[in-house]
């Protein structure tokens, strides 16, 4: 049976494990991946990044791309419309002083002001735009020796397979790996993702396939890998709150969902993270993000996360936190 703790290569790129942080726009800051890697996570991936964004030199954009060296193996990941636009965007990644370990083109953003300009989702519905793009970033990212890869959905509707018909075209251009969501960009976060559609995919490349969707204990990312063949899990809503779920996926289940001591101190450090990175007033609005996620389920009543959620600063929400690590 397969390990989760094996490594796992994506063109040159070596992941020392098969648990996979998967993107998540407001969530995956630099802080947060490396609060991630900290549980055992083996690849991590940037918030979607706009290649417009990139090629105006907006700063807030571009900031998006700062990573340090510990979280590599990194991916970034882009977003956009147009093939030479995302291109342009590869090129600008790979001329900074710090390049990432892979770039990831983003075809699967169900959001609406997304999908109506063309870009994420939308590429679903345009198979030819889809695989340009992808054979556009190819061709730039060649040149500095770095793999690309997609992260996909099924398709645009429910029950469509779009995934498993446009899978062949991009690795025919080149790309290395996949991820795939299968849920319909319609169906956003709704229902099962439908893993039966990943397993598909993995039948019509010979590229690695990473399995993205429903990841939330050993047993549905093992039954995930087995019925698919995926060589990787890529862990996002399940791990938001529970970070020991990479470290359960890595220990085979030995390591558990620590007490609400443990919960607390681990929160702790994630806002350390988040403040030494973004300072205390962004990192107050970001963990609120987190706050009920973590403590939830570790029994902490409703009121008491909401007052938590309220502390004006993150030097009160330390302390408040601290308070209940000590109950
Ligand atoms: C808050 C949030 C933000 C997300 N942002 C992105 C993103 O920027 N790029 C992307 O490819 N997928 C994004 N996703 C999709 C996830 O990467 C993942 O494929 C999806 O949540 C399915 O996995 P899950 O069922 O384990 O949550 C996002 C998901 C969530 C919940």
């Amino acid at each position: 049976m397969l390990s989760l703790a094996a490594p796992f290569h994506i063109g040159c790129a070596e992941a020392p494990n098969r648990v996979v942080l998967a993107p998540m726009a407001g969530l995956t800051c630099s802080a947060y991946r490396r609060h991630l890697k900290s549980h055992g996570v083996g690849l991590v991936t940037t918030e979607m990044v706009s290649a417009y964004g990139l090629i105006h030199h907006n700063a807030r954009t571009t900031e998006y791309l700062d990573f340090t060296e510990e979280e590599r193996p990194i991916a970034v990941q882009l977003f956009g419309d147009k093939p030479e636009v995302v291109a342009r965007a590869a090129e600008l990644v790979l001329c900074r002083a710090m390049i990432p370990d892979m770039i990831d083109i983003n075809m699967g953003c169900p959001v609406r002001k997304v999908v109506k300009t063309g870009a994420g989702a939308a590429l679903l519905g345009d198979p030819d735009r889809a695989a340009e793009m992808a054979a556009a970033v190819v061709g730039v990212a060649a040149q500095s020796g770095i793999p690309v890869t997609v992260k996909l959905r099924s398709g645009l509707h429910t029950g469509d397979r779009t995934a498993v018909e446009l899978a062949p075209r991009l690795e025919q251009v080149g790309v290395a790996a996949l991820g795939v969501h299968p849920r319909a960009a319609g169906d956003f976060y709704r229902g099962a993702a439908d893993h039966t559609i990943t397993a598909a995919v993995v039948r019509s490349v010979g590229i690695p396939v990473m399995a993205s969707g429903d990841v939330t204990n050993v047993g549905s990312a093992l039954t995930i890998v087995e019925t698919t063949e995926a060589v990787a899990v890529m862990v996002a809503r399940g791990v938001a709150g529970n970070p020991w779920l990479v470290d359960a996926l890595l220990s085979d289940g030995a390591i558990a969902r620590p007490l609400l001591p443990e919960v607390v101190a681990d929160l702790r450090r994630l806002l350390g993270r988040v403040v030494e990175e973004q300072g205390p007033e962004r990192a107050t609005r970001w963990i609120r993000k987190v706050i009920g996620w973590y403590l939830r389920p570790s029994g902490v009543a409703a009121p008491t996360i909401e007052r938590l959620r309220m502390l004006p600063g993150a030097k009160e929400l330390d302390e408040a936190l601290e308070a209940l690590g000590a109950r």
